[in-house]
């Protein structure tokens, strides 16, 4: 593992993970279509693109990605497939010369049945392993198309949960391999890995003993708060939303990862911040005082059986917030103070955050007239902008904020991105907005503004902005794959590819994937 890699690249080899990797390999290799299947977080998506990465991102090999969800058609399924292979004679189509194709399909039984139970994606792609291929939609004469030289690999859950269960005369042309969630030992040596690497890579400035040997203990105490949490707090039609899996228990340490030896050098700050990401992660998800409270007795339980401390006498400044404010903000007794890069610390000084946020409240309505904000900022206020704050600036961090109507989402969101020094775009939509305007801005204002200028930037969309079905669609596939399937028009894509290269010029690791314009697509959207 690269030191200076970022937290999401972090990929642990373990038992489970190496085992499903060799019979990929050996399976695609050989042109055998491969379905995965297992539940949600079982690491299935990750595992699959690392071994495609691994074996098969040559000159032998050309991959293709897409991801099902509730809506997609078998039109856009059938363009995107289609859009990747080149004409080899007059009805049969295939991969660039002298490669073979490797389609990954993720969540295969995310598509909605239609009135007659059939699934319109999925059916088309049965129709390939049938008959090799579909006809033609873009001319009138709907030609049949022979689409040869290429292996399908896809992911899906077990039914259940929005996805459903998918007809047996597609499953039977599969190899079908079962992943099994990943055991505690699994688990423990992820993070276990995980945290070495955090704490190698911490800025130079290396933790401290009494905080390096914290490692097994946070990590065993991690697990134990996610297997509790799954028990006793079970998904109610209330609560239906109270489902945890392996990717909340990753984000607990990606949160630990923002922090480095200058803001944390006791035992006491570090097992503060660990219980700050719990709460972080688990405790805002849950929607009563009572659920709330449970939590908290829960993380203090663990705090004191597995690290000796009582949560009354460490957590002095209540709420329990963790933010980098900086350089606003420093950690108590830093008096360095430069240079700053972030650091992520306990905000003791309340009166200060509060300050912060009023000055910067100020700012905010100085720099844009307009949209003056007239808040109050009360503590629950600022505990939300603290929050808030915390997510955007972690790296693919996306919130979700529930609340009813005035409780202040949306202004507290402005100015979180605010105070990140983030641009925030929320798109504006007049009367006859439609689907081709959403997607020109989503093109023009979002993409080419974050990937090409490199904005760092938050889309707010609101829920009454949901004018068409279809752009959850489409935001479900930025959050999943970072892209919108045949988005972009060819001349975005020569924009795209030439800022790429711009920005990678002096990166050594980049000349091998320079010549690929496919790749350098996929380093933008990652
Ligand atoms: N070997 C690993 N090393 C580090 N992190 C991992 C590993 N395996 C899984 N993870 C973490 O678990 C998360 C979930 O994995 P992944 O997205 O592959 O699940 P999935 O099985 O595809 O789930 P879904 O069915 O919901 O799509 C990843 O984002 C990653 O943070
Ligand atoms: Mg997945």
């Amino acid at each position: 593992m690269p030191k200076d890699c970022s937290y999401t690249e972090v990929i642990v080899p373990n038992v489970d993970s190496i085992r499903i990797q060799y019979l990929l390999k050996n399976l695609l290799s050989n042109g055998k279509h491969t379905l995965i299947v297992g539940s949600t977080g079982t690491g299935k998506s990750i595992t699959i693109m690392n071994e495609l990465k691994q074996s098969f991102y040559n000159d032998e090999f050309m991959y293709l990605g897409l991801s099902f969800s509730a809506q997609t058609s078998a039109n856009q399924t059938q363009m995107i497939i289609d859009g990747g292979m080149e004409k080899k004679r007059k009805g049969f189509y295939g991969p660039a010369l002298g490669k073979e194709g490797i389609i990954f399909v993720d969540d295969l039984n995310m598509p909605l049945k239609e009135v007659y139970g059939a699934q319109p994606p999925i059916e088309l792609l049965r129709q390939w392993m049938d008959y090799g291929g579909w006809y033609d939609i873009d001319t009138p004469e709907r030609e049949f198309r022979f689409t040869q030289k290429v292996s399908f690999v896809a992911a899906m859950g077990p039914p259940g949960g929005g996805r459903n269960s998918i007809t047996n005369r597609y499953v039977r042309h599969f190899n079908i391999v079962y992943v099994e969630p990943y055991s505690d030992n699994s688990l423990n040596s992820i993070f276990c890995n995980v945290m070495e690497w955090m704490y190698r890579s911490a800025q130079k400035l290396p933790y401290g003993a009494n905080i390096e040997k914290l490692k097994e203990n946070i990590v065993m105490a991690t697990i134990n708060v996610y297997n509790d949490v799954q028990k006793k707090f079970r998904p109610t039609p209330a609560k239906s939303h109270y489902t945890f899996n392996l990717r909340d228990l990753s984000k607990v340490f990606q949160g630990m990862s923002k922090t480095n030896a200058r803001a944390v050098v006791s035992d006491d700050q570090m097992v503060k911040l660990w219980a700050h990401e719990c709460l972080r992660v688990f405790q805002d998800r849950l929607i009563s005082i009572e659920d709330r409270e449970l939590f908290k007795e829960m993380i203090s339980e663990k705090m004191t059986e597995k690290f000796k401390k009582n949560w009354d006498k460490i957590v002095q400044h209540k709420p329990l917030l963790f933010a980098s404010f900086t350089p606003l903000i420093f950690p108590e007794g830093d008096e360095t103070k430069k240079p700053y890069n972030d650091i992520y610390c306990e905000l003791t000084d309340r009166v200060k955050v509060k300050k912060v946020c009023e000055d910067s409240l100020t700012d905010f309505n100085m720099m844009y007239r307009a949209k003056k904000m007239d808040l109050v900022l009360f503590t629950d206020a600022i505990e939300h902008i603290v929050k808030i704050h915390r997510v955007i600036t972690t790296q693919l961090g996306h919130s979700l904020l529930v609340g009813v109507g005035g409780s202040g989402r949306k202004s507290l969101t402005e100015l979180a991105t605010f105070i990140a020094g983030f641009q925030i775009e929320v798109i504006e939509m007049p009367k006859g907005y439609n689907m081709v305007a959403w997607r020109e801005d989503m093109v023009k204002k979002i993409f080419l503004a974050c990937g090409v200028e490199a904005n760092p930037l938050v889309f707010l969309f609101s829920d009454s902005q949901i004018i068409n079905e279809a752009f959850l669609e489409d935001i479900n596939n930025i959050l999943n794959n970072g892209e919108i399937p045949n988005l972009y028009k060819p001349e975005d894509i020569v924009q795209i590819i030439e800022s790429v290269k711009e920005a990678n010029k002096s990166n050594p690791e980049f000349k091998e994937i320079a010549e690929d314009n496919n790749r350098v697509k996929e380093l933008f959207a990652t």
